[in-house]
């Protein structure tokens, strides 16, 4: 079950708790680089997968499709296409995040409709649901599509990442494979998009150092581009 807060009114203020507990999960998430054989309940997976559902996308097209692997057979099929990477047999569990170019534009219809019928607007006025489509397909087809792809899909890829993390569960996020051979070795379509792998499990040694951050005076720039945010609080 989503707990009740992520449901509730997006406008009734974080509670410092809420806030903290985030900030907490945030900071305490490293990349795993070894893990145990402990198995990650199905329960957890499926909480996971709902919160990551939560996420945002343009249109609220939701293009994200997520793969989960268990079986030991097919993570060593994904390892080899993935540089040989250790933690995809190690963990007990990689979610293969992945879109298709094309198969999204098939449940447009179905999220403007439920839109509509949610936000008291009419879901049976077609012309309008065909005039919103029209306008989001035509906005979506003049961007490379795997940039609006990649774009909404690191999204959930993320929401999933911290609600593992907030069960308890050691993560590795992983762009190191080679796509198509992905592909070839799970048999995924030719017109899907691999976005990332996420091994998750328990890790096998105490937790890594925290590699360090730029601070946001260096990422951060105040109204123009160059000027540095000036932080006023302590980090
Ligand atoms: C999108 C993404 C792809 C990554 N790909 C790999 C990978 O293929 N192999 C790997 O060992 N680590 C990978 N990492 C882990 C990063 O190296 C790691 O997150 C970074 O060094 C910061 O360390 P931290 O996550 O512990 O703070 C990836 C991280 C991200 C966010």
């Amino acid at each position: 079950m989503i707990p009740p807060a992520l449901s509730s009114s997006p406008h009734a203020p974080a509670t410092p708790a809420e806030a903290g507990a985030l900030e907490a999960l945030v900071r305490r998430r490293r990349a795993t680089p070894k893990f145990l054989p402990e198995p990650v309940p199905a329960e957890d997976i499926d909480h996971a997968l709902r919160v990551a559902a939560e996420a945002p996308s343009g249109y609220n097209f939701q293009p994200w499709r997520y793969l989960v692997l268990r079986s030991p057979e097919r993570r060593a099929k994904l390892r080899q296409a993935a540089f040989d990477q250790e933690k995809i047999t190690e963990a007990p569990l990689v979610i293969v995040a992945t879109a298709h170019r094309e198969a999204w534009r098939q449940a447009a219809d179905e999220i403007l409709r439920t839109q509509a019928q949610r936000t008291g607007r009419d879901p049976a006025d077609t012309q309008k649901i065909e005039k919103a489509k029209a306008s989001a397909f035509a906005f979506i087809d003049q961007l490379p599509r795997e940039v609006w792809l990649t774009r909404q899909v690191m999204i959930g890829f993320t929401y999933l990442m911290l609600a593992f993390e907030s069960l308890g569960w050691d993560t590795a996020p992983m762009e190191g494979f080679d796509a198509a051979a992905v592909r070839d070795a799970l048999g995924l379509p030719p017109d899907t998009e691999v976005v990332a792998l996420l091994a998750v499990g328990r890790g096998a040694e105490p937790a890594k150092r925290h590699p360090g951050r730029l601070p946001i005076e260096r990422i951060a720039y105040d109204e123009n581009d160059g000027a540095p945010w000036r932080p006023v609080s302590e980090s």
